[in-house]
């Protein structure tokens, strides 16, 4: 097991580079299958969630090249099988093989995907895409098989919606005769980005980043180059580290747009933010506010900031709430943060904070990708040594984290025990 040890109370000044975004390029690498070209992917983030999707890429014999963040991908000599279930529970992200096989070769086989515990996190809605396309789904306890004689393009509407669902119905449907519409169809930038890399190959893909879409199908798919957008989520941590421990903290590499709700949020709260054109500056405020925040589908507040925002809150004077609408399991960060000394109760979805708490640092668990950067977080803040276990859940998701905000004056030790 990996741990991260944290001395606290460092001051972080200095840049750090927020790298290209996990959950597009968790989709990006499957999608680049719909081409029997090659595809060059840039500005991939070196986490092990990539590495993942390489071994299932692999596993399909399909050729892949890694050099200073960019990926080329080479399908050639594909082979459409199953994919092993030691592969695809590796991540959640692993169910776009699912839409870009069925939408390659009208087949795809594999096992449900795992991922963060998070909630249920069925995949009701992909399949009833898939479905609505004319593939007719088998599932044999973990095991699916989703196969058509043809696609066809057909009116969807998504109950929820779901960046998934959203995302693999796109993969399956790109090449499927006549047109698809998706409704209420997730608006994510992670979308866009993704869109924008189907139509580089020759797809036909309107009004991505709004809930309508409209995939026109075509028959070939070629080879292009494409640029991953910066991680959100990832410059949000660093913006809330930022704001507990920063002074001038700059986060660079960002499209601030991405990141309104936050941005709003802090301002709320009195966090000082100098907000360039692809940058943040960031300082420590003297008080901070208390605030409200409630998780939402964008441009809501992102439920994968929700954790380590919570940390903050645990500064802030007097009561904050904080309301998950997203996943049911989204708290366990909460009985470590109060172990380290907040003040945090859980009812209905509901977390109440009451603020400010001097954290000291203690071990904690990472037990999922973001109550993971919550905890480094909460040890940048703490006083003393806080001892982070599970940290694989982190590096699933955060390319570099030691490094980066070591060199920004921090002093968090990587070890493998
Ligand atoms: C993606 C992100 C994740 C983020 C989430 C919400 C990736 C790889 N992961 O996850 O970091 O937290 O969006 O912003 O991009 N649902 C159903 N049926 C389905 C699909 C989803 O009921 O078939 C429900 C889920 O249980 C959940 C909600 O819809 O309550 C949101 O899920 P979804 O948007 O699909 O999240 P993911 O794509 O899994």
């Amino acid at each position: 097991m990996k741990i991260i040890e944290i001395e606290g109370q460092k001051e972080l000044t200095g840049t750090i580079r927020v790298s290209g975004a996990k959950n597009a390029t968790v989709a990006l690498i499957p999608a680049a299958i719909l081409t029997d070209e090659t595809a060059t992917i840039c500005n991939v983030p070196e986490i092990t969630d990539t590495d993942a999707l390489c071994d299932i890429l692999e596993e399909l014999n399909v050729t892949t090249k890694r050099a200073s963040e960019s990926i080329i991908i080479d399908p050639t000599d594909m082979v459409n099988k199953e994919i092993s279930e030691e592969h695809s529970r590796k991540l959640r992200a692993s169910y776009y093989f699912m839409g870009a096989l069925l939408g390659k070769y009208k087949r795809a086989e594999m096992h449900f995907p795992g991922g963060c515990s998070i909630g249920a996190r069925p995949i009701d809605l992909h399949l009833k895409g898939f479905e609505a396309l004319g593939a007719k789904v088998t599932n044999d306890k973990n095991k699916y098989i989703v196969e058509a004689e043809e696609l066809k393009g057909a009116n969807i509407y998504l109950d929820f919606a779901s960046v998934g669902a959203t995302i693999n119905i796109m993969l399956a449907a790109v090449k499927a005769t006549g047109t698809t519409i998706i409704d209420n169809a997730a608006k994510e930038p992670e979308i866009v980005n993704i869109a924008t890399f189907l139509n580089n190959m020759g797809a036909r893909i309107t009004g991505a980043g709004t809930s309508t879409i409209k995939i026109k199908g075509v028959e070939e798919l070629h080879s292009c180059f494409h640029e991953v957008i910066p991680d959100r989520i990832e410059a949000g941590s660093y913006i809330i580290m930022g704001a507990l421990c920063g002074k001038k903290l700059k986060i660079d590499n960002i499209i601030p747009e991405h990141l309104d709700s936050l941005i709003s949020k802090l301002e709320e709260m009195g966090v000082e933010l100098n907000i360039g054109r692809d940058y943040m500056e960031v300082s420590k405020p003297e008080k901070y506010n208390a605030t409200n925040i409630k998780t939402a589908v964008y441009p809501g507040f992102p439920t994968d900031l929700q954790q380590p925002f919570t940390v903050l809150l645990t500064q802030s004077e007097g009561k904050s709430k904080v309301l998950e609408t997203i996943w049911e399991n989204r708290f366990m960060h909460v009985p470590y943060l109060n172990n380290l000394g907040a003040d945090i109760t859980v009812k209905n979805q509901t977390a109440t904070i009451i603020g400010p708490r001097q954290l000291k640092g203690r071990t904690v668990v990472a037990t999922d990708l973001r109550a993971g950067a919550a905890m480094v977080a909460a040890g940048l803040a703490a006083k003393g040594k806080t001892t982070i276990t599970n940290v694989e859940h982190i590096l699933r998701g955060y390319e570099q984290i030691v490094e980066k905000l070591n060199n920004v004056g921090a002093k968090l030790t990587l070890k493998e025990i």
